[in-house]
């Protein structure tokens, strides 16, 4: 077994000289065991030919938008999610402009834009081409959108100049492929990105942020469980904003019924205790932000056979209370995160109840949520929140769940800076 055995690897060729290397880059994801299911642009074509692409990978080169038997066979859309990992090798400047502008104007451009997996790539082209502004503005939108790089390197280009555009090496491109789908995000950046005028690195490139979401189910039985009306919208949210700022994000999700965020390494749990140990293995972390809407409770003891009427009147559950997951980060010591947020879900005596909480568990911040009655919060796009900390009290209008998220990370970025590390 490798990291590749049974992955499915969409792989992408745009058209550049570098094209031959896709060859062989095939060629090494299936000696580790990985499937390629490849993909050509028009201009790949002038490069390579789909017969050699298709031989080396074992599988029908798919090129065609409107292919009506591909359609009838597998739809583009599920070819975009039915991978493991979207790989574009080589990256013309053109595939990556139109990807940052969300262009959809060919096979290629529409798989990466329906896709709902990570996409991971390797620019190839001139150097000239690489650093100028365009390039670079577009190399920062997708990586602040969440799309991870491999090189370009430095090197001498097919057209006789030297400097950064040279497509990285197979080798270590099936390294990054190995590192993404392990949830490692931290690639480095291309060359020429922090180099380049008028472009800087996403607030949170380099940082580590560990996020709960969701509700968690505690069982009763094997067919009930407690659990509340939490629908994971604002920690996914949350999740993606801090993806989109360039951080390394882990989710801890309790059940939801919503998509994985773009970008993100989710951990999928069903109870407050498998909650508090999946976000135990994601520390140390730079911010922890505790979204989830964590049962207080458990059955004390879980019955392994369904609870049946017994005649006898209805049966008495005793409960335990479960770890606080919260509080147990903001634990002082080593592998205590800079920032700990938690939440606060009230329906009255909000400010009073959001200030206790925040001195109890120990956290920088709480975000302030009237759950009363009457109000949009648990299911609904929009929230009102207040931030609290021991010497602010920040209330924000209503808004939706998306933008108090984006608006949380940009007020969480200058605290974060202002910390020693
Ligand atoms: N939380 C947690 N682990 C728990 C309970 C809560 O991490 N076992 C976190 C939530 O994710 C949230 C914050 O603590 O960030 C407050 O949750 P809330 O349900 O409002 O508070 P409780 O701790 O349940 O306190 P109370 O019962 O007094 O409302």
């Amino acid at each position: 077994m490798t990291s590749l055995s049974n992955k499915r690897i969409l792989l992408i060729v745009s058209g550049g000289i570098a094209a031959y290397k896709a060859l062989d880059l095939v060629r090494r994801l299936r000696e580790r065991g990985a499937s390629v299911v490849p993909v050509m642009t028009a201009g790949a074509k002038a490069f390579i030919t789909p017969l050699a692409l298709s031989s080396l990978a074992g599988a029908k080169v798919h090129d065609e938008l409107f292919s009506l038997t591909d359609e009838a066979e597998m739809g583009h859309i599920e070819l975009s999610r039915a991978a493991d990992l979207v790989v574009i090798a080589p990256a013309t400047a053109n595939i990556l402009a139109k990807m940052a502008s969300g262009l959809a104007d060919d096979l290629a451009s529409t798989l990466l834009l329906a896709t709902d997996k990570r996409t991971l790539v390797a620019p190839a082209m001139n150097l000239r081409m690489w650093l100028h502004p365009a390039t670079q503005r577009n190399v920062a939108t997708l990586r602040a959108d969440g799309v991870l790089f491999c090189g370009p390197e430095d090197g001498a280009m097919a057209c006789g100049e030297f400097g950064p555009g040279r497509m990285s090496e197979p080798l270590a491109i099936v390294d990054a492929i190995e590192a993404a789908l392990t949830g490692d995000t931290t690639l480095p950046l291309p060359v020429g990105i922090a180099a380049a005028p008028g472009t800087k690195a996403p607030p949170l490139a380099g940082r580590r942020v560990v996020v709960t979401s969701g509700p968690t189910h505690e069982p009763i039985d094997p067919v009930r469980f407690i659990a509340n009306r939490s629908s994971g919208k604002q920690g996914h949210a949350i999740a993606a904003a801090a993806a989109r700022a360039g951080a390394e994000v882990i989710l801890v999700s309790g059940p939801v019924a919503i998509p994985n965020p773009q970008g993100v390494t989710v951990h999928p749990v069903e109870t407050a205790r498998e909650m508090l140990a999946a976000v135990e293995a994601a520390l140390p972390a730079d911010i922890f932000i505790a979204a989830a809407a964590v049962a207080d409770w458990r059955v004390s003891e879980e019955a392994t056979e369904k609870l049946k009427k017994t005649g006898g009147g209805a049966p008495v559950l005793t409960l335990s209370e479960n770890p606080d997951i919260l509080a147990t980060v903001s634990r002082p010591g080593a592998r205590r995160p800079a920032l700990v947020v938690g939440f606060a879900a009230e329906t009255e005596h909000l400010l009073d109840h959001a200030r206790a909480k925040l001195a109890r568990k120990g956290c920088d911040m709480i975000v302030l949520n009237d759950v009363g009655t009457g109000t949009d919060t648990f299911g609904g796009d929009t929230n009102e929140v207040t931030l609290v900390t021991a010497s602010e009290t920040i209330p924000w209008p209503r808004l939706d769940k998306t933008e108090i998220a984006e608006r949380l990370i940009e007020t969480l970025v200058p605290r974060l800076e202002a910390k020693p590390s």
